[in-house]
Parts: structure tokens; sequence; C-alpha cells
């Protein structure tokens, strides 16, 4: 089968090398022509080994290809997968100008196909975005109709970045949500060599179950921040506190690790979307604005804690360990290292920052900051450190690189350190939600 994968970031060429592995030919189209030519070159465009090294062999075999045209790749196959970004406005509305770009190439390939196409939405949408937006743009651009001449599917992504193949093809669940039988046939079809739940529904479910999933992650992560919160000042270490609260089957241990709160390009831009478009229908939705809330002011307990450390932020030193939205990965969309970087610097903190793997994207972001080559050189007479993402390598960090600091007070951001290990290390562990009071 030929399948058409529009717009190749992390769900796209996960997708695209998830059904090369199943055997199909694909092709990614993509906008940008640097990720074309990676991916051409068997090159992921971001730092996904697994993803990449598997890449390499479909290109290679020619199995997978990449062009910066949608519309002949589009033509040539029977799926077409639309995976394009859909980042959130100042606002928090979702910004549907990429899905509503790819779907007016989409709809010109309709019209000059016989062929019976099903095109399918896997960019996260708010409810009603594939009926009313996509719909009307294929209908309007094509002259036919969907559910009748060609198919058209809502299928949500739930992969997590750093395990996108992974998950693409061990996925949770898989959800196809579809305007007629046909066309949910067709993609069911499509996915049945992935052993998986199923669920089948409508194309409005579809998007909902996608923000119902992410919202709740965003939920657990804030719920873990505010007793974590509430722990630090009871002089409690939440660590153990929320590991027997996770016991609790009904509750279930993941996502509950409290640190600088949620990032990356998904939860905070789904969790804004969805409230923005509860509100505009009179819903307040309380509950994602008391998440988005708590979200917002965790990188301040951080600086909190170097406040009362330190006694002050001014002229001192701090480095800024990890700059990803999370440990082993480059994507810096939304990290909480931007909030966490411009509290240091408002305080009258000098930082200097490093990252294994998305300094340059960093940079693009921050150009104003230090940046060191390693995390030892970062902590080359540093008053203090936080430890922003989870990269292994910080928490094999020790007594030689400690020693380098001026001050050796360690934040860990993430709870990713063992405290004893730290303190062994002739540093001083403060960690969020880790009891304070009682040190
Ligand atoms: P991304 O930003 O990494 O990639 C999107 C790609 O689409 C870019 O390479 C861009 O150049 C390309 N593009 C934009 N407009 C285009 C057009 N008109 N034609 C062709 N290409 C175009 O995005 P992503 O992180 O893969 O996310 C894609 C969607 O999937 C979003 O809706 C996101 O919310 C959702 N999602 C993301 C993840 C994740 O972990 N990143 C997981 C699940 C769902
Ligand atoms: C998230 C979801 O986990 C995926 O299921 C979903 O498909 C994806 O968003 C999406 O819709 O794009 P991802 O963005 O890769 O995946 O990131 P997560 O692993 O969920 O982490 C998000 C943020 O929460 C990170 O900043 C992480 O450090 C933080 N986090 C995570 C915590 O603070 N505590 C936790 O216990 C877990």
């Amino acid at each position: 089968m030929r399948i058409c994968v529009i717009g190749a970031g992390y769900v796209g060429l996960a997708t695209a090398v998830m059904f090369a592995k199943l055997g199909h030919k694909v092709v990614c189209a993509d906008v940008d022509e640097r990720r074309v030519r990676d991916i051409q070159a068997g090159r992921s465009p971001f730092y996904e080994p697994p993803l990449e090294k598997e890449l390499g062999k479909f290109v290679r075999s020619g199995a997978l290809t990449a062009s910066t045209d949608s519309r002949a790749p589009a033509r040539d196959s029977k799926f077409i997968f639309i995976c394009v970004q859909t980042p959130s406005l100042s606002s928090g509305r979702i910004d549907l100008r990429p899905l509503k770009a790819a779907s007016r190439v989409v709809a010109k390939t309709l019209a000059s196909s016989k062929e019976y196409k099903v095109v399918v939405v896997k960019s996260t949408v708010v409810p009603s975005t594939t009926v009313s937006v996509v719909r009307q743009i294929l209908e309007g651009g094509s002259g036919k109709t969907a559910g009748e001449d060609f198919g058209l599917c809502m299928n949500p992504e739930f992969l997590q970045e750093g395990s996108a193949l992974r998950d693409s093809m061990k996925p949770s669940r898989v959800v196809v949500g579809a305007i007629d039988r046909r066309s949910g046939d067709a993609l069911m079809r499509l996915y049945a060599p992935i052993k998986a739940d199923k669920v089948r529904t409508d194309l409005s479910s579809a998007e909902m179950i996608k923000y119902a999933s992410n919202a709740f992650l965003a939920m657990k992560i804030s719920y873990a921040n505010e007793m974590a919160n509430m722990c630090a000042r009871l002089g409690i270490d939440s660590g153990p506190v929320l590991e027997a609260v996770g016991k609790d089957p009904r509750i279930g241990s993941m996502f509950l690790t409290p640190g600088l709160g949620f990032g990356g390009s998904c939860l905070p831009k789904d969790v804004k979307a969805l409230r923005h478009k509860t509100k505009a229908l009179g819903l307040p939705a309380k509950l994602m604005s008391g998440v988005l809330a708590v979200n917002d002011d965790q990188p301040f307990e951080a600086i909190e804690l170097l406040n009362t450390a330190l006694g002050s932020l001014r002229g001192r030193r701090v480095a800024v360990l990890g700059l990803s939205f999370k440990g082993g990965v480059s994507d810096v969309r939304d990290s909480r290292a931007i909030p966490l970087i411009a509290g240091l610097l408002a305080g009258g903190a000098e930082v200097v920052a490093f990252d294994p793997m998305s300094m340059s994207q960093f940079i693009e972001l921050m150009p104003a900051i230090q940046y060191a080559s390693s995390a030892k050189d970062a902590l080359n007479g540093a008053d203090a450190c936080v430890v922003q993402s989870d990269w292994p390598e910080f928490s094999r960090l020790g007594k030689k690189e400690f020693s380098r600091m001026r001050n050796a007070i360690v934040v860990d951001g993430r709870r990713c350190l063992d405290p004893a290990k730290v303190e062994r290390a002739g540093a001083r562990y403060l960690g969020v939600g880790y009891g304070v009071a009682s040190k």
C-alpha cells in the first residue's frame, strides 16, 4: 500500500517508519527543506535514536522517501495522514493554519483523483475541527463528498517523545474516529497488524479522547506538584508520600513525579486549547485553569529554594543543567527552562546553562545567557545549580564536579538525583517538594 504522511515531525516520522516496518511504501512530505534533506539522508531531524536507526534502513531500501511536495505523493497514495503541528496562539486558542494549508493541498489531489482515498487527521485538533474545518476544505477544494467519494478519519496519536517509534508500534490503544463505516473499516484494516485495544468512534469523540488523555496527565502532574509543595511546607519529603499514594491501583504510580512542572510541545498547549474551546462555549473549565496555574508557579518553587539558601540571587552564578523539556530529547518547545531562567535573571542571577542535546535550539530562544560545553564546566565557580531536565548523566555527577562550585548547592528540579549521594559528594541537596522546612 502507498501511504503519504504530511508533516515529518515526531508524529509524522514515527508514523511513516511504523508503516514502512509494516511493509508499506511511505512518502513523508514536509514544507521544511532541511527536514526533508535530513530524512533523505536517513537522518532524523531531531534526537530520537531508535527511530533514526530504523529510518536509515528504510530510506536505504527505498521503502521510505521524503519530499517537499505533498501533492504528487498524496495523489499516488491510498491513505493520506495529516501530522502537521497545531500550536497555541497567545490566547491559548489552537493555531490551525498549518492544518488548513495541508488540507488545501490534499483537496487539490482529491479533485484530480479517481481512486477512493482515506484522509486521516493525526494532528491533535480541538473537537469538531475534522468535521467542520478539514471536511469543509476537502469538500470545497475537491468538489467531492466526504464519506462518499473519499474517506475521512481522525486517529489521535499518544506517543511520548523519547520513545516515539516504540509507542507507535506498541500503542496503549488505537483510536479510529471515522465519518462513515467504510473509512473506519479501511483504517482498521491498515492497523490490523498492530496489537492493541482498538476504539472506534465518530470524529469529534476521537478528537476529545486525545484532549481528555493529555488533560488527565497534566492534572496528575499538577496534583503531584501541589501535594509536594504542601509536603515541603509541612517539613515532609513528598517522595515516599507520593510513592505510597501511587500504590493504590485506582491512582497508579506514573506521572506523580513533582518538579518544575510539565513542559513540551503538547501538554501545556493542549490544556490551553481545550480550555479556550470550552470557555467559548460558556464552560469555565476551572479544573484546567487550576492545572495551568499550579504549573506556571512550579519554576518559582526552585527559585524560592535558592533564595532561601543563598539569601538573595543578586550577583549569584546559577548553573542550569538541562534545557530540553525533559531528559532524553532535544525538543525545547515550552521547556520549563524558559520560565526558570527568566525568573533567575529577574532575581539578578547570572545564568550559565548546559544541555547534552538541545543547546543550539535553546540558544535561539535565549541568546543572552552564558552557555557551557559540559555539565562540569557549567558548575565551575557556580553558587548553585538547578537540574531542570532528567538526563541520566546529571544523576552521575559527584564530588569531582560539585567540588568545582563556589557553593555546592544542588536544586533537583525533577527529583531525579539521589539526595544521599549528592550529600555524600559534599553538596547540599534541595529538592522541589523535599521538605525543606525540616532541613
Ligand atoms: P512537529 O512540529 O515536530 O512537526 C510538524 C511538521 O509539519 C514540521 O516538520 C512542519 O514543517 C510540517 N508542516 C507544517 N505545515 C505543513 C504543510 N502545510 N505541509 C507539509 N508539512 C507541513 O510536530 P509534532 O510534534 O510531530 O506534532 C504534530 C501533531 O501531533 C501536533 O498536533 C501534536 O499536538 C500532535 N502530537 C505530538 C506528539 C509529540 O510527542 N510531539 C505526540 C502526540 C501528538
Ligand atoms: C505527552 C504525553 O505523555 C503523550 O502521551 C502525548 O502523546 C504527548 O504529550 C502529546 O500529545 O504530544 P511528551 O510531550 O513526550 O508526551 O512528554 P511527557 O513525557 O508526557 O512529559 C511532559 C512533561 O511533564 C515533561 O516536562 C516532564 O518532565 C513532565 N513530567 C512528566 C513531570 O513533571 N512529572 C511526571 O511525573 C511526568
